[in-house]
Formats: C-alpha cells, structure tokens, sequence
C-alpha cells in the first residue's frame, strides 16, 4: 500500500512568482522568506515522494463564481498553468497520477463527500507557485493529484470539515494500491486580508499558535467558525483550512522537520511548516 511521508503547508501569494522569475531570491525583502525552503527541499529530496497530493483554492482560474465546487477533485492526465493577470511566467505541465485520482474520488465519495470530479483541470498561483519553491528548476519528479477546497465564494466549507476532509485522503492514500510515497502539499494563508477596511490585517500571535497546534493539537483551530476564522485571520486567511486538511492527513504522531514564518509578503503573513509522518 502507499505510504505518507509527510507533508509541506506554505504560503501562496502571487508576487512570489515574480521574485522568482527576477531571481530576487536573494533580495533583502524576499531572503527571509525563501531562505525558508532549503531545509525542506533537503528533506523532500531524501524522501523521494512519487506523488504530490496538493490542497489548494482555486482563486477563479479553473472554476468561477457561477459554477463553485465545496470540494473539487483531479483526475487528468495533465495539468497546465495559464495566465491569470499577475504576469507570473506558466511553468512546466504536470503530469497527473491517475490511477490515484480515482482511487481517491472513489474513495471521498464512499466517505460521503460530495466532490466534483475534475477531468480537465488548470491550476493556478495556489498550485504552481509551491511546486516551483518545492522544486526550483521546474523539473517535476512527481506527478500530481490536485483537491481544490473553496475558499472564495460563501458559503465555505468549516475548518472542522476540512480537517475531516483531510483525514479521508489520508485513509484513501494508505488504502491505494500501491509502493508509492506520497507527499501531502497544502498551500494558502496565513492571515491576510487583501481588501476592504482591513486590507493588510495579520494576527501574528494567531499564525504561530496555528503553527504551533499543527504539531501536537491539530484540532486546535477547528473550534472556530469560518466567521471566527475571517475576524482572527482576515478574509483571505481562512486559507488555513487548506493547512487543516493536509495535517488531517497525515494522522496522529509528526515530527517537525522544519518551520519557518515571515511577516508580511504583499499584504500576506508568509508561513512554512514541513511536516514528517510517523512511520
Ligand atoms: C495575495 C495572497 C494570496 O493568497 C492570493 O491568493 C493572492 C494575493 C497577496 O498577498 O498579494
Ligand atoms: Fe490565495
């Protein structure tokens, strides 16, 4: 059967895209951040996972406000980034791990979640952008299996089911047969707030306690609403449920492998945590 070996939840914010295609990495703004990824990279590589399983949200690239899916699945044999106006360069086209995807949408559908099966899909900033900090020469190893949560259009899914959410993919890759290793990617947040009156809002002390749970009492921020959540991170910082779902995954005991959080890039509170399952 597959095997977890972990999981990496990032930040996701578009300008990233444009400090790597300047090469800025290195500039004063963007050093603490990037210098966030070495140690992951360094783990991943030794891992060798053969497939990436990325939770993400769709910010209005592949699906739009008039057709809005809770709980969206991939199951292509591609997937291509296109342009979605922030004048990010498209990168490589991603294969698709097919035999997963279904295993995975048979798997969430007999758990009773109502996903919608995806058999074209393009993928925006949320996807692309931790691929390439995940593997910078933009050479794929793994191939890929897309889950899109909505955070954009309300009603929005609870961080209670989501994490819920992610413990079903967790049991559907264990049960997937197969030898592969599998890596759990979850991208957004953490908080910000990108318009209205609290356009730049970021809670600090509620990022590292966040961070914090995920290690020890991953349930923690599954006490709040999704309105809770909107006050104490900011409208686009109910990102973190993608965070939640890929914890979820991963069951009970992780070790820390790395953790890094940087304040602000853009309007964003940039967090890193890389997480290792137990064995
Ligand atoms: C920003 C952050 C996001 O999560 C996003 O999807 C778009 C923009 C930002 O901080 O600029
Ligand atoms: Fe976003």
């Amino acid at each position: 059967m597959a095997k977890i070996i972990g999981s990496v939840t990032t930040s996701h914010v578009p300008a990233i895209g444009g400090a790597i295609a300047k090469n800025r990495q290195s500039d004063a703004y963007w050093k603490p951040f990037f210098d966030g990824f070495p140690p992951v990279r360094r783990w991943v590589d030794e891992a060798r996972p053969d497939v990436a399983v990325v939770i993400y949200n769709d910010h209005g690239l592949n699906f739009f406000l008039d057709k809005m899916p809770t709980f969206a699945v991939g199951a292509a044999a591609e997937y291509r980034s296109t342009d979605e106006g922030w004048g990010i360069p498209t990168m490589p086209p991603f294969a698709g791990e097919l035999d997963l995807s279904w295993h995975l949408i048979e798997s969430l559908v007999g758990e009773e979640f109502d996903i919608t099966t995806c058999q074209e899909m393009v993928v925006d900033h949320a996807f692309t952008l931790p691929m390439a900090l995940l593997w910078p020469d933009q050479r794929w190893p793994v191939k890929v299996v897309p889950v899109c949560i909505n955070t954009v259009q309300f009603p929005l899914p609870s961080a209670a089911r989501c994490f819920r959410l992610g413990e079903a993919i967790g049991r559907a890759v264990r049960s997937w047969d197969s030898d592969g290793k599998v890596l759990i990617v979850g991208t957004g947040g953490l908080s910000h707030q990108l318009d209205g009156q609290r356009a730049g809002f970021i809670n600090k002390d509620f990022d590292l306690q966040f961070i914090e749970s995920l290690i020890a009492d991953p349930k923690w921020a599954t006490r709040y609403s999704i309105h809770e959540l909107v006050r104490l991170t900011g409208t686009q910082g109910v990102e973190l449920v993608m965070w939640l779902a890929a914890r979820g995954a991963l069951g009970e005991a992780v070790r820390k492998v790395h953790a890094n959080y940087h304040i602000p890039i853009s309007n964003t509170a940039a967090g890193l945590v890389a997480l290792e399952a137990a064995a």
